[in-house]
């Protein structure tokens, strides 16, 4: 299948790449111009294991590329992922800014339909925004899907590969089934793919991160705890983790 990935970040770099892996032809967009120029000349900015090898190897066989022209990108593909980042504003929210513009460029250079997933982390009701936005700029026909991402730094290659679940939300049960096409190579393991509505996807996304930050705060205070009371906190790690609850 024909993919754009918007956003060539960590998170672009790894999914398109291994996208490509799977025989699709991926583009990767990015407006950083010098890292698309890096790119291209087979500088990889970020280090995971594997990654260098499979960019070089999927670009000699043309079915990875970089480019920083979005109109391109978006026009010569069926799929277009925004993987643009979302950094914490000073209150906490999320900063959607490049989400927004990125919509709009979206929406400008449609050329007949495409299905456009937000796979950057987006607090409930982005990926709707997402839709208006491009109706604002498009006649074309779109559709929309949520498809967070829950691969880890260190380990991207393979979280991506082989993840424990994929999470597709989308209303519209003929997108559900292009999106579980194109994933389908990555669950053969059989981890399932979970497909629900577009709300329930985005927040899958923010309760799982909120439940692991949980987890680390939780243990945080066992071990100050074992250390006032001259406690082991690896012996209580383990006394509770054994639970199946736990
Ligand atoms: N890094 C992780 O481990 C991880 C894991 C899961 C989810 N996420 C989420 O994925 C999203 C991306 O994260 P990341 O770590 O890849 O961020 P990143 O900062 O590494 O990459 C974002 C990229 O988007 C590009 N960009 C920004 N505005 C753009 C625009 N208008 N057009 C084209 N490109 C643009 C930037 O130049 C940058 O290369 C975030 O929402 C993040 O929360 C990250």
């Amino acid at each position: 299948m024909k993919i754009c990935m918007i956003g060539t970040g960590y998170v672009g770099l790894v999914t398109g790449t291994c996208f490509a892996e799977t025989g699709n032809d991926v583009i990767c967009v990015d407006i950083d111009s010098a890292k698309i120029d890096q790119l291209n000349k087979g500088h990889i900015p970020i280090y995971e294991p594997g990654l260098d090898e499979m960019i070089k190897r999927n670009m000699n066989e043309g079915r990875l590329s970089f480019t920083t022209d979005l109109a391109h990108g978006v026009q010569a593909s069926l799929f277009i992922f925004i993987a643009v980042g979302t950094p914490s504003s000073d209150d906490g929210s999320a900063n959607l800014s490049s989400v927004w513009s990125v919509s709009r460029e979206i929406g400008r250079h449609m050329n007949g339909y495409k299905i456009v997933v937000t796979k950057s982390t987006v607090p409930v009701g982005t990926t709707e925004r997402v839709k208006e936005i491009i109706a604002q700029e498009t006649r074309e026909p779109f559709d929309v899907a949520s498809n967070p991402e829950f691969l880890k730094e260190g380990a991207a290659i393979d979280d991506f590969m082989k993840p424990d679940r994929v999470v597709i939300g989308t209303n519209d049960p003929r997108v559900t089934e292009l999106m579980k096409e194109l994933y389908e190579p990555f669950v053969r393991t059989g981890k399932p793919i979970l497909a629900m509505d577009i709300r329930s996807s985005e927040l899958t996304k923010y309760a799982a991160n909120a439940m692991l930050a949980t987890r680390i705060s939780f243990m945080n205070e066992i071990a100050n705890l074992c250390e006032r009371l001259g406690a082991d906190v690896n012996l209580v790690r383990r006394g509770i983790g054994s639970d199946p609850r736990i």
